[in-house]
């Protein structure tokens, strides 16, 4: 028998034994029988070389249509055990394909972040910009610059977590920062003014966990200074937050407080929405709702960053955020924001 004839026979073989395969295991038998490396067209295809040259182009043709034929032969039939394997399952009930897919999770934005974004569109809408800063933080940024001298007792406020608080200088101390108020300081190192800014974020105290305690909170810090800028923007731009944010008709009230960084400091409370001023147990009989803190940037913090107080002045607030949707949606225990249950969280 000659190369040729040879290879006709092995066709013959091969598609022949094809067509009497049902699975898909013996499928591979077959792959490695007349494909595989070892197969009698594979060993036929090196051995070329041997023929005398006239042999060598027509076999060698043939002998790659084979392997072109008998490959996608493969395909086809592993396509057909596929759809064969498929029909049974319909056939023998196994398989609905009638019935509905499993839903696919959708997931949200988490309360908080939600009323972040709310309060930042409020916010950018008055010309403000978004920044954020770095949670791990300096003491000479979270405390010194904002005129927080290390014996102040204002620190004993902000129970502090420190990360490292060995070397000497008091610059050079770690901390996680205990509010936002150190990107004030950052952010006028870097721009000058005009400048307005809200910079949300965490923020972290050393404090015992109850149900209005937690030792990571978010808050939202508001800067904006200009030539001329006094106490009326200050009041303009929180009252028009007010009611942008918890409705047309309530009211704001302005009382002095104190934060070393401002002067003069405010305190901001709104009209209790539950019992409209009258008192009750939300706002602790007093009919009013303290939100934030604010005040007029100090000069002392204003120089520090080497802007000239005599030219310019500026506003600063600064508001705890989780406490907004408490108040909103009655919720009584801040750790259900971070409980990650999503029977809470799916109701946002
Ligand atoms: N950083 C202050 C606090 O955490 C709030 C504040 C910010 C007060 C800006 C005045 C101005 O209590």
């Amino acid at each position: 028998m000659d190369a040729l004839e040879q290879l006709v026979e092995l066709r013959v073989r091969a598609l022949g034994e094809l067509a009497n395969i049902d699975d898909v295991r013996k499928l591979e038998f077959w792959r490695i029988c007349y494909l595989g490396k070892k197969s009698q067209l594979s060993v036929a295809l090196r051995s070329l070389g041997e023929l005398p040259l006239d042999d060598r182009k027509n076999v060698g043709a043939g002998t790659n249509r084979l392997r072109v034929e008998l490959e996608s032969s493969l395909e086809q039939k592993k396509q057909a055990l596929h759809e064969a394997k498929l029909l049974s399952f319909i056939q023998n009930d196994d398989l609905d394909v009638s019935l509905p897919g499993y839903p696919f999770p959708v997931g949200r934005l988490h309360p908080v972040t939600q009323i972040i974004y709310e309060i930042n569109d409020i916010f950018t809408s008055m010309g403000f910009q978004v920044v954020e800063g770095p949670e791990v933080e300096w003491d000479y940024y979270n405390f010194e610059a904002l005129n927080i001298p290390k014996e102040h007792p204002a620190r004993d406020s902000m129970a502090t977590l420190w990360i490292d608080r060995e070397k000497d200088s008091v610059q050079r101390q770690m901390l996680l920062r205990t509010h936002t108020s150190p990107m004030q300081i950052r952010f006028m190192e870097r721009v000058k003014p005009p400048l307005r800014i809200v910079v949300p974020g965490k923020v972290y105290r050393y404090e015992a966990t109850d149900a209005t305690h937690i030792s990571m909170f978010h808050q939202i810090e508001g800067l904006a200074v200009d030539r001329g800028i006094n106490m009326a923007d200050l009041k303009g731009t929180l009252y028009e937050f007010a009611r942008r944010f918890f409705g047309e008709n309530r009211k704001v009230r302005f009382r002095c407080d104190y934060f070393p960084f401002v002067e003069p400091g405010v305190e901001m409370a709104i009209d209790c929405a539950v019992c409209k001023g009258k008192g009750c147990r939300l706002c602790g009989s007093s009919g009013w709702i303290e939100i934030l803190g604010a005040g007029m940037v100090h000069p002392e913090v204003l120089k520090r960053v080497d802007i000239d107080p005599e030219i310019y002045t500026g506003f600063a607030f600064g508001m705890g955020i989780e406490r907004i949707p408490m108040l909103r949606y009655g919720i009584s225990d801040i750790r259900l924001f971070y409980g990650s249950d999503l029977r809470f969280l799916r109701q946002f």
